[in-house]
């Protein structure tokens, strides 16, 4: 079965090219280093030609809130409509648990338009949202630093591995659509803040972590449960501090 992934060369995106290819399938990247650009419609329909899904696991290079509204609205509309002249059988993307309660944040807010712009396409869908990915650790400091602090909500969340994120984008993409979504999450519920000093103290970066009830999670109010997901969630079972110890070997 030919697969493109839209975003193949990137974190998830590789990976998920890995499995699938592994498992016989003709996984095909597309990305601009590639030749296929979403933005401006350069390569789709070649990339598109003959294949039975598409797995859209891009994203924005600019989070700026009219940057990533712009990526998102634009190059999802451009594939779908390659993909509805190409007969493309299933569109699958990767979207963030919590999107609909985090709709402050323009970040998700434009996650949100890319869902709705699936759910209303007419195409057979499967929307995967998953949990925060372990790698996002540090990315997550940075966006939460204030004046040299790193300021965090009460708020607890289910993080997960990156190849475990991939594998459920796979059984996703050789699946029948779901016209739904599934959520995947890691195998444990941690404050922010706890797993935050966890990952900056084995980097050795000595910032502060201080939590902040008038903190937000990009830019939106969250509640304890607001990033969890929800009790129908595939748990994936690797656990941050093995996931850990394995990267310092
Ligand atoms: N971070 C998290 O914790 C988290 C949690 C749940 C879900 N997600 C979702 O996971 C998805 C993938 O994240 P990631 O971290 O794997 O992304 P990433 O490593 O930043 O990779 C992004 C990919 O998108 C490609 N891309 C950028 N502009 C493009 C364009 N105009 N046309 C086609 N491809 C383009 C990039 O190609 P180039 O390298 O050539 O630019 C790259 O292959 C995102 O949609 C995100 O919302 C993230």
């Amino acid at each position: 079965m030919k697969v493109v992934v839209i975003g193949g060369t990137g974190l998830i995106g590789s990976k998920v090219v890995g499995r699938l290819q592994a498992e016989g399938h003709e996984a095909v990247p597309a990305a601009p280093n590639t030749g296929v650009n979403t933005l401006t419609g350069e390569g789709l329909a070649e990339v598109l030609d003959g294949a039975s899904v598409v797995v859209d696991v891009s994203n924005s290079p600019s989070f700026a809130d009219d940057a990533v509204m712009e990526f998102f609205r634009t190059s999802t509309t451009n594939l779908l409509k390659a993909e509805s002249d190409a007969g493309v059988a299933h569109h699958v993307a990767l979207s963030v648990v919590g999107t609909d309660r985090l709709q402050e944040s323009g970040y998700f807010r434009a996650k949100q338009v890319q869902e709705d712009l699936i759910r209303d396409s007419g195409l057979p869908y499967s929307i995967v949202h998953a949990t925060q990915f372990f790698e996002f650790m540090k990315g997550l400091a940075d966006l939460s630093t204030v004046d040299g602090t790193v300021r965090v909500p009460p708020a607890k969340f289910q993080p997960m591995a990156s190849d475990d994120v991939a594998a459920a984008v796979c059984r996703a993409a050789v699946a029948q659509p779901l016209d739904g979504m599934v959520e995947v999450g890691g195998p444990e519920a941690l404050f922010l803040a706890e797993l935050l000093r966890t990952a900056l103290s084995a980097a050795g970066d000595p910032r502060e972590i201080v939590t902040d009830p008038e903190a937000g999670y990009s830019g939106a109010p969250v509640d304890e449960s607001t990033l969890l997901p929800g009790p129908d969630a595939e748990l994936a079972t690797t656990r941050y501090e093995d996931w850990l110890a394995a990267q310092q070997q």
